[in-house]
């Protein structure tokens, strides 16, 4: 069973994230995934932007890792998923990461919470010591 339960899904497709042409390669990936479930070219941009920076966030906090990326249906609805998984340092204070402006590491500290905000789900899972996995979807409407 995938992330969000959903009533099926398409093929995992994977990028490995190590180094900047992998972040590029990662938002290419969500871009065409995006365009096939026609999402609206605003909702497109809102998902490849958030895709964009955890992308980032999972090369230069995470240490390099993985994007697994798929075409979900759920109740008739298309969308998107992006998982994006790595086996770093994992995030303390999740509550501190997801603030505005909040960053551990000279950034401008919008990723994350920008992330949330332009997608239809966000899970965050992380574990001091073992990594942290976001999974976002976008519905097409
Ligand atoms: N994959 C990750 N592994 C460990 N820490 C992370 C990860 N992603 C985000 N963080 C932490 O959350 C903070 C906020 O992330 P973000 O909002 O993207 O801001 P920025 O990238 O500008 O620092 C980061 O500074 C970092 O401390
Ligand atoms: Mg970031």
């Amino acid at each position: 069973m995938n992330a969000f339960e959903q009533d099926s899904e398409g093929e995992d497709e994977t990028v490995s994230i190590v180094t900047n042409d992998d972040v590029v390669r990662a938002r290419q990936l969500v871009r065409t995934l995006a365009q096939r479930c026609k999402l609206s070219l605003v909702d497109q941009t809102k998902l490849v932007t958030a895709a964009s920076e955890l992308a980032r966030n999972t090369l230069v906090y995470g240490g390099g890792g993985v994007m697994r990326a798929r075409l979900v249906q759920r109740a008739g609805k298309s969308g998107v998923t992006a998982v994006f998984e790595d086996s770093g340092p994992g995030i303390p204070d999740v509550e501190q990461a997801l603030t505005d402006g909040w960053t551990s590491g000279g950034g401008l500290g919008l990723g994350l919470s920008g992330a949330r905000r332009l997608v239809d789900d966000f899970r965050l899972e992380t574990e001091a010591g073992s990594g942290t996995r976001v999974a976002v979807t976008k519905w097409a409407r």
